[in-house]
């Protein structure tokens, strides 16, 4: 069996009720994750050991159990002393948390079995988001939305998003805005922000895309700058005609937008709208930190 990858052999992960280093840790090829990607996930980030709104992370992991009808194997108290302890064992530092829990290990067969979930938890260095990005910001392309129709699951089948993504990549782009019959959904690992008439609009959640804990974040910081905020549906010539655009996620932050396929947003620098608000989020990290 391959071994971890380099420098990640000695992170300390949990796998099905044991801490142990990810080089030993072993899952069963008749894991429905692995065999029908039957299992859901969350990344949470912490900074100085603190985790960024854990408790969001953890009600959406329990919702998207009850939707794919996974039982879920902890209470809310055991996963909180489990990421914890996990946290504390990395040491200190900023970390991104990648949680997964798949329906378990059964004889391949579309039915549900009768077997305990797996649960994997391995804790990562958070690389910091790179200047260059933050200040340049990032190159985005359009495409349509083929994947499900359940997006509101942080499912772990993600091969319609991994295809997307590497068609931006392909073109020498960060990320894919995607639509569908020209309704902006979200990106391939990321949430969509236009500023329009100095208004911060994103599409309000639905089951076309997933509802981030930094999108909400981002929504309620962009309200403490003043800034006036809309859920409301986005479409496509809108994003398109917009002042800014932003993407956000848990490992990204909030990043601005400056080339939407061929043509530049505003100025092709990351806008005002933003840089409050990208301020707001280290204001509120640094305040994390400090606690
Ligand atoms: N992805 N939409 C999709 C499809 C995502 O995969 C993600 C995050 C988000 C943003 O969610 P949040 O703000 O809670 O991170 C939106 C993670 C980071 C990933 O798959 O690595």
């Amino acid at each position: 069996m391959a071994n971890a990858l380099p420098g990640e052999a000695d992170t300390t992960v949990f796998l099905d009720g044991a801490f142990l280093p990810l080089s030993q840790a072993r899952v069963h090829p008749l894991d429905r994750g692995f065999i029908y990607g039957d299992a859901v996930y969350e990344v949470i980030p912490a900074y100085g050991g603190h985790y960024l709104r854990l408790d969001a992370h953890l009600a959406r992991l329990e919702h998207s159990l009850a939707e794919v009808r996974i039982g879920n194997p902890y209470p809310r108290a055991q996963w909180n002393h489990l990421l914890t302890e996990l946290l504390d064992r990395h040491g200190g530092g900023d970390a991104s948390i990648y949680l997964q829990v798949s329906r378990g290990v059964a004889p391949r067969d579309h039915a549900f079995p009768d077997c305990p979930p797996t649960v994997f938890i391995m804790p990562r260095p958070l690389q910091p988001v790179s200047e260059k990005q933050v200040d340049g910001g990032l190159k985005a392309i359009c495409r349509e939305d083929i994947r499900w129709h359940w997006c509101q699951i942080k499912s772990t089948s993600l091969q319609g998003a991994v295809l997307l993504r590497q068609q931006a990549l392909d073109l020498g782009a960060d990320e894919v805005i995607l639509h569908r019959d020209r309704w902006v959904t979200e990106g391939a690992a990321t949430n969509v922000f236009a500023v329009i008439s100095g208004s911060v609009v994103t599409p309000p959640p639905s089951h076309w895309l997933l509802q981030g804990i930094t999108r909400d974040l981002v929504l309620e910081l962009a309200a403490q700058v003043d800034l006036p905020v809309a859920e409301r549906p986005l479409g496509l010539e809108e994003l398109q005609g917009a002042d800014e655009i932003w993407l956000s996620s848990s490992t990204k932050e909030v990043l601005a937008v400056t080339q939407l396929d061929a043509t530049l947003v505003g100025n092709g620098r990351p806008g005002p709208a933003w840089r409050r608000v990208w301020n707001a989020y280290q204001a509120f990290k640094a305040d994390l930190r400090a606690q």
